[in-house]
């Protein structure tokens, strides 16, 4: 292994699709689901996002029966930055086969900037499949207004924190308020939501949720919590073991870097991670 993929090994299951469904059959040894990442994002020709659309409908089909046919992905890697016809007709395609193999597509939220189109493609897409969710920022202002709609649309949401860089002219940047917002949209997602994913290691989060639950006596049927691999593993095996869902992310390929930097940015203890493993520690 070459030493930037060592580095990543961390936080990415590794190169190729078997890689990533090998961890996936150890998660569900454990009990746990797994959403699968072909890595990548901002792709601006054509003919390469199609082959990662490509790539992510031949994924669908590898994945064995027994573990779930769950991928997220990026719309910028589909071509958002080309056109937005395109990006709808590969992920289309992509929510075709999904559909043959009783799968489903996770649309990751991306910077502010491919915020509404990345919306707009969605619900283009949600008018056809029902085996389609997306994603919302906690630090966004706007993020409880798009809760409420897609509620009353019946969408399945993925709640993050956000981990792009925005300003405070439409983001929360300081962590309390963050957390504030996601508390409240995590209400308001496990209430009226079918498949709330609550995606947080942030543990005060975790507790407000399983608390939460646990009050309105909201099954666990009804919510999961996610979390990223390679963080809190031990945390997803508690979790599990105590009866509330657990989906862990698991990203993989070759163009990891945008997703590592972004895991460095979030977390001082990635960062001394990356530098005890650089020194052999
Ligand atoms: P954060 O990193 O803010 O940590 C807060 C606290 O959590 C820490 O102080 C500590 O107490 C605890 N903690 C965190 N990591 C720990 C660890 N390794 N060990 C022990 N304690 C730990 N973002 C986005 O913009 N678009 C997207 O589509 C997605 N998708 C996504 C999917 C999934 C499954 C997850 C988990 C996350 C995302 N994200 C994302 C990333 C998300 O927005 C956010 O940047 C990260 O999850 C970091 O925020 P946290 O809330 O996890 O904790």
């Amino acid at each position: 292994m070459r030493l930037p993929d060592f580095l990543a090994a961390r936080f990415v299951a590794g190169s190729t699709a078997e890689s990533a469904v090998a961890v996936g059959r150890r998660l569900l040894a454990l009990g746990i689901r797994a959403t699968f990442d072909l890595l990548g994002e901002d792709v601006h020709d054509g003919a390469a996002a199609r082959r990662i659309a490509e790539a992510n409908q031949a994924l669908l089909r590898q994945i064995p029966l027994e573990i779930e046919r769950n991928v997220s992905v990026k719309l910028s890697n589909f071509g958002l930055g080309v056109s937005r016809d395109l990006c709808l007709e590969l992920t289309a395609e992509v929510l075709g086969v999904a559909r043959e193999v009783g799968g489903f597509v996770r649309i990751d939220m991306e910077g502010s900037a491919h915020t509404q189109a990345t919306i707009d493609v969605f619900q283009t897409l949600r008018r056809q499949h029902d085996n389609v969710g997306i994603v919302l920022q906690a630090y966004l202002h706007r993020t409880e207004d798009d809760v409420k709609e897609a509620l009353s649309r019946g969408d399945r949401v993925r709640l993050c924190k956000g981990a792009y860089k925005e300003p405070a002219s439409i983001a929360w940047t300081k962590m309390d308020d963050v957390r504030s917002s996601f508390r409240r949209n995590t209400r308001l997602l496990l209430a009226r939501g079918s498949h709330a994913a609550i995606a947080t290691h942030d543990e005060s989060l975790i507790r407000h949720t399983i608390a939460y639950a646990l009050e309105e006596k909201i099954p666990a049927s009804r919510f999961e919590l996610q979390m990223l691999y390679g963080l809190r593993p031990r945390r997803w095996e508690t979790l599990t073991r105590a009866g509330t869902h657990v989906r862990v992310y698991v990203p993989y390929g070759t163009r990891w870097f945008p997703y590592f930097y972004r895991r460095l940015r979030e977390r001082k203890e990635n960062v001394l991670f990356v530098l005890r493993s650089l020194l052999g520690g």
